[in-house]
C-alpha cells in the first residue's frame, strides 16, 4: 500500500466546519487533489444529529463541490425521504475529500475509481475531524470504504450491515455515537433487477440508524 503523509498537518485548531472546510481547500495530504477540481467538503448542520459518511465524491459533486448531489446523491435523498429523516437536518461527507477518477478512452468522461486504502487513511483525519464538530449521536456509513475509514480494514460489511455498532476506542474522543453500515447508494443504482429490495434495505437500515440514536 503506499503511504502519505496524510492531512493531519492541514488541520486547524479549530473544530468548526467552516474553518475545516476552508483548510481542507489547501490539503495535499495525498496525490488525489492534483487532478480533481476541488476538495468536496461535507455539508449539513453543526446540530445535525446524524451523520452520513458516503465514499468519495464523484463527478458532478466535484464540480459542484457539494457532496451527494449527483445521481447517488438522488437516490440517497430518495431512501432518507422514505426512512422519514429529513435531508436538511443531517450531516453528509465522505470518507474521501476529492475525487478519484480514470479518464474514457476518448478523454471525455471521468470515471469513478474507488479510493486506495492509503488514500483513505491519508484522509482521515478531516472525517474525525467532521465527527468531533458535529458530535453526532449516530454515524451512518454508506458503503465498505466508509467502513474502513471508521471501523477498520478488516471490517467486513456482509456480516454486519444494519447491526448496531459503536466506533473503536481509539477514535471515539470521548464521544460514543452509535455506526450503523450499511450499503452505499450506487449500489443500489447498480442493483438492476432487484432494484427495489436493494433500495427497500437501504431505507430499513437507515430508519434503524435513526432510531439507534434516540
Ligand atoms: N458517492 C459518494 O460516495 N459520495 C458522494 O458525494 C457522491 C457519490
Ligand atoms: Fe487531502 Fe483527502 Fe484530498 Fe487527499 S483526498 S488531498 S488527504 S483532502
Amino acid at each position: 500500500m503506499v503511504s502519505y503523509p496524510g492531512a493531519q498537518e492541514y488541520l486547524p485548531e479549530t473544530r468548526e466546519v467552516p474553518a475545516l472546510a476552508a483548510a481542507a481547500r489547501a490539503c495535499r495530504g495525498c496525490d488525489l487533489y492534483k487532478a480533481a477540481d476541488r476538495t468536496v467538503f461535507g455539508a449539513g448542520p453543526e446540530s445535525a444529529r446524524m451523520l452520513l459518511v458516503g465514499e468519495q465524491p464523484g463527478d458532478q459533486e466535484d464540480r459542484a463541490g457539494e457532496p451527494f448531489v449527483g445521481p447517488a446523491g438522488y437516490l440517497l435523498d430518495k431512501a432518507l425521504e422514505q426512512a422519514g429523516v429529513d435531508r436538511g437536518s443531517v450531516y453528509v461527507t465522505n470518507a474521501v475529500k476529492h475525487f478519484r477518477f480514470d479518464r474514457s478512452a476518448n478523454g471525455k468522461r471521468r470515471i469513478h475509481k474507488k479510493p486506495s486504502g492509503g488514500q483513505i487513511a491519508a484522509c482521515r483525519p478531516w472525517l474525525l475531524a467532521e465527527l468531533e464538530a458535529i458530535r453526532p449521536e449516530v454515524v451512518v456509513c454508506l458503503g465498505a470504504s466508509a467502513a474502513q475509514a471508521l471501523l477498520g480494514n478488516g471490517f467486513r460489511l456482509t456480516e454486519h450491515r444494519g447491526e448496531v455498532l459503536r466506533l473503536p476506542a481509539e477514535i471515539r474522543g470521548g464521544h460514543d455515537p452509535s455506526v450503523v453500515v450499511t450499503i452505499h447508494p450506487s449500489a443500489v443504482l447498480r442493483a438492476r433487477s432487484d432494484r427495489d429490495d436493494a433500495l427497500r434495505s437501504l431505507v430499513g437500515d437507515l430508519r434503524r440508524a435513526a432510531r439507534s440514536g434516540q
